[in-house]
């Protein structure tokens, strides 16, 4: 006999991220430890390939804590923290930096409009040989978002459907808060970073869970250590020079 079962579908609220993360910060500490390995794998790679960094800016700090860590261990005198709603608002920042960062998945709290400006905005801060280092989900991680999804990611790449929103919840003291994130390829960051005047310098795969770099993008979250184009480079000079 067929039982009679009530389904109930819980309404799931999406926040705008300033107050997802405003839910999320008593918290933060917490699941930042959940991802120690992956974080320590990342910032040794800022560690050993930035440059030597007087000024660093971070995007999206969070509590900052991290921020301040990297900025001590790359030797910088200067650093500047910023979260949320300021990333794409040029006129809150000024000068160069010889590093900017932008960590755990940052870009992918932007909205598309919003990321283009605030790659462009960062552009525009780097210092001469500066460079800007971050990491991104991405969506072909087969390690941590399992086969399938990450071949239907793929699939719906090819045939030109795919778009990388999904939502993230988390479960905060017992209430399920959810964000819209977005979710990236390779593919597509290189041609944002070309739209905003930004090359890939070098790329790393890292493996979420455990920290350990991967040849393939099947295989973990994107590093990225990008510089301002030689064409964009040029024309600063140029400008520069001109009376
Ligand atoms: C996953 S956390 C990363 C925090 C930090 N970078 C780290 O590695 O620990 C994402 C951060 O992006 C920030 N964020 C979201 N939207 C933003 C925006 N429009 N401008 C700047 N930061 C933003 C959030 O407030 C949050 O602190």
């Amino acid at each position: 006999m067929l039982s009679r079962r009530t389904v109930t579908t819980p309404i799931r609220e999406v926040l705008d991220s300033r107050t997802f993360y405003h839910y999320l910060a008593a918290q933060y500490a917490e699941v930042v430890a959940t991802r120690r390995a992956y974080f320590g794998a990342v910032d040794d790679i800022v560690v050993v390939h930035a440059p030597a960094a007087p000024a660093v800016l971070d995007i999206g700090c969070g509590d900052g804590v991290r921020a301040a860590r990297l900025a001590s261990a790359v030797g910088a005198s200067h650093l500047v923290l910023v979260d949320i709603a300021q990333a794409d608002t040029p006129s809150v920042l000024k000068g160069r930096f010889s590093l900017v960062t932008c960590l755990w998945n940052v870009l992918g709290h932007l909205d598309g409009k919003a990321r283009q400006l605030a790659l462009r905005n960062t552009a525009d801060l780097l210092a001469p040989g500066g460079r800007l280092m971050f990491d991104v989900n991405n969506r072909y991680n087969a390690a941590h978002y399992g086969f399938a999804a990450a071949f239907r990611n793929f699939a719906k790449d090819i045939i030109g459907r795919g778009d990388g929103d999904y939502l993230a919840t988390r479960n905060v003291g017992g209430r399920m808060i959810t964000t819209e994130v977005h979710v990236f390829s390779q593919r597509e960051v290189r041609s944002l970073l070309r739209s905003a005047g930004l090359a890939v310098h070098r790329e790393w795969f890292v493996n979420y869970r455990t920290g350990h770099r991967c040849h393939t993008p099947w295989a973990g979250q994107l590093v990225v250590e990008a510089k301002v184009t030689p064409t964009v480079q040029r024309s600063r000079w140029r400008n520069r020079r001109s009376p």
